[in-house]
């Protein structure tokens, strides 16, 4: 899901800046004096934030872009795997209002921005965009595109997990995920980098929560009781084990629900 549909980019942003106090404030029941926090300093209360993340930034974590459409607006966000190529779901490369293809000069990569309102890092045009041929939609699983750059980023970029690992998917690995969405179900997303720590899930937990889980093409996280994950806005963004890149965000439904982990795709099943 995109924030392309609420909205011109400035406008979005403007009013979003001044609902993340009052969302914040009406989820986690506090008074009027506690929302002088600024919404980029993160705890790791799960109350205070529905999103449960803190805030991260990308000078340490050089690889995580957003990616944005031809007006500028954020939409999805990716990994930077090699100096010119950029790893993201199969649906951050389709519109989702038609469902047709993005074209690639509709696709901008920013990188080493941590605030989306600055104009720090750089961007990259995207010259072509490589979609895994089976991709129908993210819940039957191969949500997987690749952006090649049409000029190579500086940034430094993550390395992928090995073909065929699988001690990256034991239950119980934490994994962290990064992104610009929502910090809420319901909320804004977020102008500035975050990220939450989750554990991988059982693949019988994922099942129970989605019918069409797919235990080859996709992995699950998040906690028995909720309250961290990612959210729409997060979706194409990279989760991270071990200093490897062991999934993109895919769906879920939801954020943050009790017994409801977020998905992923399940890189090792793709790489080389
Ligand atoms: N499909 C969403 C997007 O386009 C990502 C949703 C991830 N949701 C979750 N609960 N983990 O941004």
């Amino acid at each position: 899901m995109g924030r392309d549909e609420q909205g011109t980019a400035d406008t979005t942003r403007a009013l979003q800046a001044l609902a993340i106090a009052g969302a914040v404030a009406a989820l986690a029941g506090t008074s009027p004096a506690a929302h002088a926090e600024p919404a980029i300093a993160g705890d790791d209360q799960p109350q205070s934030r529905i999103l449960g993340g803190t805030g991260a930034t990308t000078d340490d974590t050089p690889w995580v872009v957003a990616l944005t459409d031809r007006y500028g607006n954020q939409y999805c966000g990716g990994t930077l795997i090699r100096a010119g190529e950029v790893i993201t779901a199969a649906h951050c490369a389709h519109d989702p209002l038609t469902g047709a293809e993005r074209s690639p000069k509709d696709i901008r990569v920013i990188a080493g921005r941590t605030d989306l309102r600055s104009s720090q890092g750089d961007e990259a045009q995207v010259d072509d965009v490589w979609v895994h041929p089976g991709y129908e939609d993210f819940t039957t699983g191969d949500d997987l595109a690749v952006l090649k750059l049409s000029a190579p980023l500086p940034q430094r970029p993550l390395p992928v997990v090995a073909p065929g690992d699988t001690t990256s998917y034991e239950p119980g690995t934490k994994a962290r995920v990064y992104g610009w969405g929502r910090t809420s179900e319901d909320g804004p997303a977020s102008d500035t980098l975050r990220s939450v720590e989750v554990p991988v899930a059982a693949d019988d937990t994922c099942r129970s929560a989605y019918p069409t889980y797919d235990s080859r093409s996709m992995f699950c996280a998040g906690y028995p009781e909720g309250g961290r994950d990612a959210c729409a806005g997060d979706s194409g963004g990279p989760i991270v084990a071990d200093g490897r890149l062991i999934g993109v965000v895919s769906y879920g439904t939801g954020c943050g629900r009790p017994g409801t982990p977020g998905v992923y795709t399940r890189l090792a099943s793709y790489v080389p």
